[in-house]
This record gives structure tokens, sequence and C-alpha cells, in this order.
């Protein structure tokens, strides 16, 4: 058996500037920040019947300064509205609104540009940006087309229908070849979709329902953030950027007062390309009741929850029984969030249901067709970092995916490559059917797959409905969705931005039924 090699990787520079050692950082210093709740400025209408009046919100992105712990002096961000994480979007299913999304951001980048990228040349404005609702069933024209970026001082108006069921959703920049960069200087936030057979379950809310927004940074001892690069300062792209301190909303290990009672906490990992392990030190377990696209079929206890890139998990965590004690959530060994339990004499009157909600499994056999996809990677032409590619094909390739609108299919991820990938797919919620070991010397050789070993059914977190799938190595990663949403041009790609810059992200066109 040939052994994947792991990802080819550009050799990293060290660092020009000396980094901090986030474990000197004094712990649980700052309270958890959580981010305001978007507001509607007024009133527009609506883009298709124009006597229908939306709400519109007005989102500005801009470069600020804030602390990321007490200790630090103050970071420079880019973020919407001005915040890092941006603020939240409180929606409801079948409430459509509109967003516009304006680029006030300065004109240099102060992150490092990769000229080469396909999409960021030299010819191209440093600093272009356009957002994406990651998870949103939107038209084409409102979804963030990656090449639809715009500069300072543009907008661009963005419709969303509402027409799904509640799940934690969230929003970012998409630009091309330089979505790591911007996000990694802090353009998301979460967009939380509600409805009203979620909401008469008596789950926690107000209050103790709330968003933990995770990414990992590396951060110089001046406060600002690093973003890595190659030993080749003419090619600095690198394939993966790992930081070595995790925020929380923003902030470097933050404390949150807490009561003691069932709380709602909205996991979500906006790392370029981290995952997340986590747990409670307490070695209480999570209820994980919800995944991607909302809610599971039923409550499941979790000791740890592990989290891929754009993955997200709703848990209950019950502090219960716990007045005075202090509790920390850790990734991996590593504190990074404590919680304080305080009774302030409010009941508990939430509900943690024995059901959900009803998740009907697709059936693999309905399929019209199962689209064998490669994840791979190449050279570029000249030798130099490799590059990563979805079914062998580049960005702007002519499309291959062409599904008919209403129509299930299934898709096969072959991975070929030494590392997982988590690939999103836009507009669609999926379910993993199952994951298989195959061959790679027989893939390498006669490019066929020949099954290793019986076909994996998804753990039962990952059997709820799901919009990003982590494709291991040597596995072939199955999948099945129907096509709803408005016929058009969409992309699916890797999320692990890196990846996603460097030609690991392809169009797909949904055709009419
Ligand atoms: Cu989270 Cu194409 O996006
Ligand atoms: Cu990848």
């Amino acid at each position: 058996m040939a052994m994947p090699t792991r990802m080819a990787m550009p050799t990293l520079a060290a660092p020009k500037v000396p980094l901090l050692n986030p474990t000197s950082l004094t712990r649980f210093v700052d309270p958890l920040p959580v981010p305001p709740i978007a507001r509607a400025a007024g009133k527009r209408s609506h883009p298709a019947y124009p006597g229908q009046m939306l709400p519109y919100y007005r989102m500005e992105m801009r470069a600020f300064n804030a602390r990321l712990h007490r200790d630090l002096p103050p970071t420079t961000l880019w973020g919407y509205d001005g915040l890092s994480p941006g603020p939240t979007f409180e929606t409801v299913r079948g409430e459509p609104l509109l967003v516009e999304w304006v680029n006030a951001l300065p004109t240099r980048h102060f992150l490092p540009i990769d000229h080469n990228l396909h999409g960021a040349e030299a010819s191209k404005p440093a600093v272009r940006a356009v957002t994406h609702v990651h998870g949103a069933r939107v038209p084409a024209g409102s979804d963030g087309w990656p090449e639809d970026w715009y500069v300072s001082g543009h907008s661009a108006l963005s419709h969303y229908p509402g027409a799904q069921d509640a799940a934690t959703l969230w929003y970012h920049d998409h630009a091309m070849g330089i979505t790591r960069l911007n996000m990694y200087a802090g353009l998301f936030g979460a967009f939380i979709v509600r409805d009203a057979d979620e909401q008469a379950l008596g789950l926690p809310s107000g209050d103790f329902d709330l968003p933990l927004i995770l990414c990992d940074r590396l951060i110089a001892k001046d406060g600002q953030l690093y973003y890595p690069v190659s030993d080749d300062p003419s090619a600095p792209w690198v394939s993966e950027c790992r930081g070595n301190a995790v925020l929380c909303n923003g902030k470097l290990f933050p404390y949150l007062e807490v009561e003691p009672r069932r709380y709602r906490l909205r996991l979500i990992n906006v790392a370029n390309t981290s995952f997340f392990d986590l747990s409670l030190s307490n070695g209480r377990p999570f209820q994980q009741i919800g995944s991607d696209q909302g809610l599971l079929t039923a409550p499941l206890e979790r000791s740890r929850i592990e989290l891929y890139p754009a993955e997200r998990a709703d848990v209950i965590v019950d502090f219960s029984g716990m007045d005075g004690q202090a509790i920390q959530l850790r990734q991996q060994s590593e504190a990074i969030l404590e919680f304080r339990v305080r009774d302030r004499g409010r009941p508990d009157t939430s509900i943690l249901p024995a059901t959900l909600r009803p998740v009907p499994r697709i059936d693999p056999a309905s399929a019209v067709r199962d689209r064998m996809l490669t994840l791979g990677e190449q050279d570029d032409a000249g030798g130099n970092p490799m590059m990563m590619l979805l079914g062998g094909k580049m960005w702007s390739d002519p499309i291959t995916e062409n599904p008919r609108q209403n129509s299930i299919e299934t898709w096969s991820f072959v991975n070929i490559t030494g590392d997982s990938h988590p690939i999103h797919l836009h507009l669609v919620r999926f379910q993993v059917i199952d994951r298989r070991p195959f061959d790679l010397f027989a893939w390498n050789a006669h490019r066929v797959v020949k099954y290793t070993g019986p076909a994996q059914p998804p753990p039962l977190h990952e059997a709820g409905w799901k919009d990003t799938v982590r494709a291991d190595p040597g596995m072939v990663t199955r999948i099945a969705m129907r096509f709803e949403g408005e016929p058009g041009r969409y992309v699916w790609h890797c999320h692990y931005l890196e990846h996603e810059d460097n030609e690991m992200m392809r169009p797909y066109q949904l055709l009419p039924a």
C-alpha cells in the first residue's frame, strides 16, 4: 500500500517579529464579549416584489483597534460594524431581509497577499471584499460570488429569503484569493435562524442562548496579528495557518458569569485551518442538540466536541448544582474560557426534550446521479507552492457540476491527499451517508476506486443536516442532498481557507428543474 504523502508545504519563514507566548498571559481577567444583535436601519422594498417592504440592515466593514486581552496593546482588526465577531443577525424562518454589505476598509492590506494566486494578481486592488452567509439558502445573486468583490467605498445589497429551518449560520468574507487574509483580519459574525418548531421546544433562550465563536491566531509581542509566510518572499502563501492562542468571541482567555442552570452555546469554528477538540474541566458532558444546519433528532451526550473549520455544534451545558464553582472550557488540554457560576435566584424554566425534530433520511438510491470528485493536490507550473484541486480541476476550468433543481444527487469525495479537508457546498443542506476506505495505490495506478473495507455510517452527531463535512485521507466520503433553491451559479470548496484561496474551490451550476 502506498502511503499518502502529507500535503507538501512551502517552508515556513521564521517570523520577523517576536511572537507572544500566550501562556504568559494572566487567564480569565476579561469578560467574554457577546456580540450585539444587528439592528435594522429601516425598510426597503423587496427586490422581486416591489410592493413588499423588508427590514433593511447596513453592515459596514471597517478597520478598528481592540484589546484581545487586558494586558496586550490594542490590535488592528477588520470587522463588520467595527467589531470582530461582528453583530449577530437574529432572523426567523420565512421572514426575508435585506443587508447592504459596505466596504469601508482601508485601501492597503495589512496581511501578506500572494499575487501568484488566482484572483489576487498584482493588477487587482489589494483590498477587496464580498460577504457570504455560510449555510444560507439564497438566490445566486445574493450569495457572495467570490469574484463579485468590490473595493472600499462600494457595497452590495443581498436578499436573504429565510426559507430554511432554524440553524446557527454565520457570515464571513469570501473575496477571491484573499479570503484567508480577510477572515484572519476578523471579518466574520453569527447569523442565527429561528423558527416556531424550535421555539416550541422550550430550550434555553434569551440571556441563556449565546454564540461562542472560536478561532486561533498568532499574535506578535506588540499585540498585532501575525500571519505566517513561506520563505519565498515572492510567493508567501502557506498551505495552513495554525495559531497558538484561541480567541473566544474575540478575547483571549475570557470568563463568563453564568447562573446554575442550563445554557445553550452555539459553537462556531471560524478558524483558518485549525480544528477544535473541546471539553469541560469538570468532566461533565455536553448535550449536543444541533449541528451545522440545525437540530439533531435527539440530544446526544458527548464528553468532547470536535469541530473542523466552518462546522457548528449547538450544545446545552448544565451548570445546575455548581453554584460558586469555576469550570473551564478546554481546547485539548488548554483552558480557553472560564465559566463562573453564581446564583441570582432566577429559576430555570428551560427544557431539554428527549426528542428534537425528525430528520428524514435521504435514500442514496433515490439519487439521479453520483459524482466522484477527487480531493487532490498538484505542483504549479513553476514547481512552486502546491495547489489543491477538486475533481482535478482549477477554479477557472469550465463548470462540471451542474445538478438540476430539486433533484437528489450523491457526491463522493475521494481524498487522495494525506490530510482531512472540510468540504462545504453553498446553498444546500446535505446528509453524510458514509465513509469508506479505499486503496490509494490502485487509485494512483489505474484511477479506480477499490474499497478496502466496509462503509462506515456517520456517528450520530454527524447524522443531522450538515453543510460542511470532514473528508478524511484514504477515504471516500459520500454525501446526499436535494438541490433546493434558485437556479444559478454557486460554489463548493474546502473550508481550509489556505486551500480555498489556492484552487480548492469550484463553481457549480444549479440548472432549472
Ligand atoms: Cu463558509 Cu464558501 O463558505
Ligand atoms: Cu483542503
